[in-house]
Protein backbone atom coordinates (compact mmCIF):
# COMPACT_ATOMS: atom_id res chain seq x y z
CA UNK A 1 0.00 0.00 0.00
CA UNK A 2 2.87 2.04 0.58
CA UNK A 3 4.94 1.67 -2.58
CA UNK A 4 1.56 2.01 -4.43
CA UNK A 5 0.47 5.06 -2.57
CA UNK A 6 4.31 6.68 -2.86
CA UNK A 7 4.18 6.26 -6.58
CA UNK A 8 0.98 7.85 -6.51
CA UNK A 9 1.73 10.73 -4.73
CA UNK A 10 4.54 11.42 -6.82
CA UNK A 11 2.60 11.63 -9.98
CA UNK A 12 0.06 14.54 -8.20
CA UNK A 13 2.72 16.22 -7.28
CA UNK A 14 4.89 16.61 -10.63
CA UNK A 15 1.05 16.42 -12.35
CA UNK A 16 0.19 19.41 -10.37
CA UNK A 17 3.66 21.41 -10.99
CA UNK A 18 3.22 20.73 -14.89
CA UNK A 19 -0.49 21.90 -15.14
CA UNK A 20 0.81 25.55 -13.60
CA UNK A 21 2.32 25.72 -17.07
CA UNK A 22 -1.43 26.48 -17.75
CA UNK A 23 -0.46 30.05 -16.07
CA UNK A 24 2.26 30.77 -18.59
CA UNK A 25 -0.31 30.69 -22.05
CA UNK A 26 -1.10 28.40 -24.18
CA UNK A 27 2.40 28.13 -26.00
CA UNK A 28 3.92 26.70 -22.71
CA UNK A 29 0.82 24.42 -21.71
CA UNK A 30 0.86 23.05 -25.49
CA UNK A 31 4.35 22.92 -25.39
CA UNK A 32 4.41 20.87 -22.00
CA UNK A 33 1.98 18.18 -22.85
CA UNK A 34 3.95 17.92 -26.49
CA UNK A 35 7.17 17.07 -24.55
CA UNK A 36 5.24 14.50 -22.85
CA UNK A 37 4.22 12.72 -25.62
CA UNK A 38 7.91 12.53 -27.43
CA UNK A 39 10.11 12.19 -24.52
CA UNK A 40 13.06 9.65 -24.41
CA UNK A 41 12.70 10.51 -28.59
CA UNK A 42 14.50 10.08 -30.72
CA UNK A 43 15.92 6.68 -28.87
CA UNK A 44 12.14 5.58 -27.43
CA UNK A 45 9.75 6.14 -30.07
CA UNK A 46 6.67 8.35 -30.27
CA UNK A 47 4.91 8.08 -26.35
CA UNK A 48 6.67 4.74 -25.79
CA UNK A 49 7.76 6.73 -22.32
CA UNK A 50 4.63 7.99 -21.90
CA UNK A 51 2.81 4.33 -22.52
CA UNK A 52 5.61 2.99 -19.49
CA UNK A 53 4.31 5.99 -16.94
CA UNK A 54 0.64 5.04 -17.84
CA UNK A 55 1.25 1.11 -17.27
CA UNK A 56 2.97 1.97 -13.97
CA UNK A 57 0.20 4.51 -12.87
CA UNK A 58 -2.28 1.76 -13.84
CA UNK A 59 0.04 -0.81 -11.66
CA UNK A 60 -0.01 1.22 -9.34
CA UNK A 61 -4.12 2.22 -8.48
CA UNK A 62 -4.50 -1.76 -8.97
CA UNK A 63 -2.02 -2.33 -6.40
CA UNK A 64 -3.72 0.42 -4.08
CA UNK A 65 -7.00 -0.91 -4.20
CA UNK A 66 -6.15 -4.79 -4.08
CA UNK A 67 -4.04 -3.86 -0.41
CA UNK A 68 -6.88 -1.81 0.94
CA UNK A 69 -9.43 -4.46 0.38
CA UNK A 70 -7.18 -6.43 2.60
CA UNK A 71 -6.33 -4.35 4.90
CA UNK A 72 -9.89 -3.40 5.31
CA UNK A 73 -10.70 -7.38 5.79
CA UNK A 74 -7.48 -7.38 8.09
CA UNK A 75 -9.32 -4.62 10.24
CA UNK A 76 -12.88 -6.49 10.29
CA UNK A 77 -11.24 -10.16 11.37
CA UNK A 78 -9.43 -8.53 14.19
CA UNK A 79 -12.34 -6.99 15.55
CA UNK A 80 -15.06 -9.54 14.24
CA UNK A 81 -17.82 -8.44 16.41
CA UNK A 82 -18.74 -4.44 16.61
CA UNK A 83 -17.37 -1.99 19.26
CA UNK A 84 -21.11 -0.97 20.95
CA UNK A 85 -20.17 2.01 21.61
CA UNK A 86 -17.44 3.45 18.94
CA UNK A 87 -14.90 5.92 20.59
CA UNK A 88 -12.00 6.61 17.80
CA UNK A 89 -8.65 6.83 20.10
CA UNK A 90 -5.97 6.87 17.39
CA UNK A 91 -7.89 6.85 14.22
CA UNK A 92 -8.33 9.99 12.84
CA UNK A 93 -11.08 12.04 10.55
CA UNK A 94 -9.40 11.23 7.52
CA UNK A 95 -8.30 7.92 8.36
CA UNK A 96 -11.87 7.00 8.41
CA UNK A 97 -13.07 8.94 5.46
CA UNK A 98 -10.56 6.64 3.03
CA UNK A 99 -13.26 4.32 2.31
CA UNK A 100 -15.34 6.73 0.76
CA UNK A 101 -12.63 9.18 -0.44
CA UNK A 102 -10.42 6.54 -2.48
CA UNK A 103 -14.04 5.34 -4.20
CA UNK A 104 -14.47 9.01 -5.20
CA UNK A 105 -10.99 9.36 -6.58
CA UNK A 106 -11.28 5.92 -8.45
CA UNK A 107 -14.24 7.70 -10.18
CA UNK A 108 -13.14 11.24 -10.60
CA UNK A 109 -9.85 9.44 -12.44
CA UNK A 110 -12.09 7.47 -14.97
CA UNK A 111 -14.45 10.90 -15.59
CA UNK A 112 -10.74 13.13 -15.69
CA UNK A 113 -9.79 10.61 -18.69
CA UNK A 114 -12.33 11.18 -20.56
CA UNK A 115 -12.74 14.43 -20.25
CA UNK A 116 -9.17 15.80 -21.08
CA UNK A 117 -7.21 12.94 -22.05
CA UNK A 118 -9.99 11.01 -24.95
CA UNK A 119 -12.04 14.26 -24.89
CA UNK A 120 -15.16 11.34 -24.94
CA UNK A 121 -17.27 14.18 -22.23
CA UNK A 122 -15.39 17.03 -23.51
CA UNK A 123 -17.67 19.18 -26.05
CA UNK A 124 -15.14 20.93 -27.78
CA UNK A 125 -11.97 18.44 -27.64
CA UNK A 126 -8.79 19.38 -29.67
CA UNK A 127 -6.34 16.59 -29.13
CA UNK A 128 -3.31 19.44 -30.18
CA UNK A 129 -4.93 21.88 -27.40
CA UNK A 130 -4.59 21.17 -24.17
CA UNK A 131 -4.65 24.64 -23.20
CA UNK A 132 -8.26 25.03 -25.01
CA UNK A 133 -9.25 22.05 -23.34
CA UNK A 134 -8.60 23.26 -19.63
CA UNK A 135 -10.21 26.35 -20.24
CA UNK A 136 -13.29 25.37 -22.27
CA UNK A 137 -13.85 22.63 -20.33
CA UNK A 138 -13.78 24.06 -16.67
CA UNK A 139 -15.65 27.40 -18.42
CA UNK A 140 -18.54 24.65 -17.91
CA UNK A 141 -19.68 25.72 -13.76
CA UNK A 142 -20.74 22.01 -13.15
CA UNK A 143 -17.70 20.29 -14.38
CA UNK A 144 -15.54 23.04 -12.03
CA UNK A 145 -17.43 22.34 -9.17
CA UNK A 146 -16.92 18.45 -9.43
CA UNK A 147 -13.41 19.28 -9.78
CA UNK A 148 -13.57 20.66 -6.86
CA UNK A 149 -15.38 18.63 -4.65
CA UNK A 150 -13.36 15.65 -5.68
CA UNK A 151 -9.99 17.54 -5.19
CA UNK A 152 -11.32 18.50 -1.07
CA UNK A 153 -11.38 14.58 -1.90
CA UNK A 154 -8.36 13.79 -2.65
CA UNK A 155 -7.04 16.34 0.41
CA UNK A 156 -8.55 14.06 2.80
CA UNK A 157 -7.04 10.97 1.17
CA UNK A 158 -3.45 12.72 0.80
CA UNK A 159 -3.37 13.91 4.76
CA UNK A 160 -3.56 10.63 5.87
CA UNK A 161 -2.14 8.55 2.94
CA UNK A 162 1.15 10.45 3.49
CA UNK A 163 0.91 10.59 6.93
CA UNK A 164 0.43 6.47 6.80
CA UNK A 165 3.12 5.85 4.28
CA UNK A 166 6.27 7.74 5.95
CA UNK A 167 4.70 5.66 9.19
CA UNK A 168 5.61 2.53 7.19
CA UNK A 169 9.04 3.94 6.09
CA UNK A 170 9.83 3.85 10.01
CA UNK A 171 9.28 7.41 10.59
CA UNK A 172 7.11 6.29 13.55
CA UNK A 173 8.78 7.72 15.83
CA UNK A 174 6.70 10.15 18.48
CA UNK A 175 9.78 12.41 18.43
CA UNK A 176 9.10 13.16 14.24
CA UNK A 177 5.42 12.73 15.18
CA UNK A 178 4.43 16.32 14.92
CA UNK A 179 7.16 17.04 12.15
CA UNK A 180 5.45 14.15 9.97
CA UNK A 181 1.65 15.44 10.29
CA UNK A 182 3.31 19.24 9.00
CA UNK A 183 4.76 17.77 6.13
CA UNK A 184 1.69 15.70 5.40
CA UNK A 185 -0.56 18.89 5.76
CA UNK A 186 1.98 21.13 3.65
CA UNK A 187 2.08 18.90 0.64
CA UNK A 188 -1.37 17.85 0.45
CA UNK A 189 -2.25 21.31 0.91
CA UNK A 190 0.39 22.58 -2.05
CA UNK A 191 -1.28 19.82 -4.23
CA UNK A 192 -5.13 20.56 -3.30
CA UNK A 193 -4.68 24.97 -3.46
CA UNK A 194 -2.86 24.18 -6.88
CA UNK A 195 -4.77 22.05 -8.48
CA UNK A 196 -8.39 24.26 -7.11
CA UNK A 197 -6.77 27.05 -8.36
CA UNK A 198 -7.33 25.72 -12.36
CA UNK A 199 -10.79 25.58 -12.07
CA UNK A 200 -11.32 28.52 -10.13
CA UNK A 201 -9.08 31.02 -12.19
CA UNK A 202 -11.08 29.93 -15.50
CA UNK A 203 -14.52 30.28 -13.89
CA UNK A 204 -13.16 34.04 -12.61
CA UNK A 205 -11.82 34.57 -16.04
CA UNK A 206 -8.39 35.08 -15.09
CA UNK A 207 -7.25 32.37 -17.76
CA UNK A 208 -9.34 32.33 -21.17
C1 LIG B 1 -7.58 20.49 -11.45
C2 LIG B 1 -6.67 19.53 -11.42
C3 LIG B 1 -6.18 18.82 -12.65
C4 LIG B 1 -5.95 19.32 -13.91
C5 LIG B 1 -6.10 20.75 -14.39
C6 LIG B 1 -5.50 18.21 -14.73
C7 LIG B 1 -5.18 18.31 -16.08
C8 LIG B 1 -4.94 17.25 -16.92
C9 LIG B 1 -4.75 17.33 -18.35
C10 LIG B 1 -4.78 18.62 -19.16
C11 LIG B 1 -4.55 16.08 -18.82
C12 LIG B 1 -4.30 15.66 -20.28
C13 LIG B 1 -2.85 15.85 -20.57
C14 LIG B 1 -2.49 15.59 -22.03
O1 LIG B 1 -3.29 15.02 -22.77
O2 LIG B 1 -1.35 15.91 -22.39
C15 LIG B 1 -4.60 15.19 -17.67
C16 LIG B 1 -4.41 13.82 -17.72
C17 LIG B 1 -4.45 12.99 -16.62
N1 LIG B 1 -4.64 13.35 -15.31
FE1 LIG B 1 -5.01 15.20 -14.65
N2 LIG B 1 -5.42 17.08 -13.95
C18 LIG B 1 -5.84 17.41 -12.68
C19 LIG B 1 -5.90 16.57 -11.59
C20 LIG B 1 -5.59 15.23 -11.61
C21 LIG B 1 -5.57 14.36 -10.46
C22 LIG B 1 -5.84 14.81 -9.03
C23 LIG B 1 -5.25 13.12 -10.91
C24 LIG B 1 -5.07 11.85 -10.15
C25 LIG B 1 -5.59 11.61 -8.95
C26 LIG B 1 -5.06 13.21 -12.34
C27 LIG B 1 -4.75 12.15 -13.16
C28 LIG B 1 -4.59 12.23 -14.53
C29 LIG B 1 -4.33 11.07 -15.37
C30 LIG B 1 -4.17 9.62 -14.91
C31 LIG B 1 -4.24 11.55 -16.70
C32 LIG B 1 -4.00 10.73 -17.97
C33 LIG B 1 -2.55 10.80 -18.35
C34 LIG B 1 -2.33 10.08 -19.66
O3 LIG B 1 -2.61 8.89 -19.71
O4 LIG B 1 -1.90 10.71 -20.62
N3 LIG B 1 -5.26 14.51 -12.74
N4 LIG B 1 -4.82 15.91 -16.53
Amino acid sequence: MALSGAVLFGFVMTHMIGNLKLYQGPEAMNAYARFLREMGTPLFSHESLLWIARVTLLTSVFAHIVTAIQLAKGNRQARPIDYKKTQYVASSYAARTMVWSGPILAAFVIYHIMHLTTGWVHPSFNPDDVYQNLVRGFQVWYVSAFYIVAMLGLGYHMIHGVWSLLQSLGLNNTRYDALIRRFAVAVTAAVVVGNISFPVSVMLGMVK
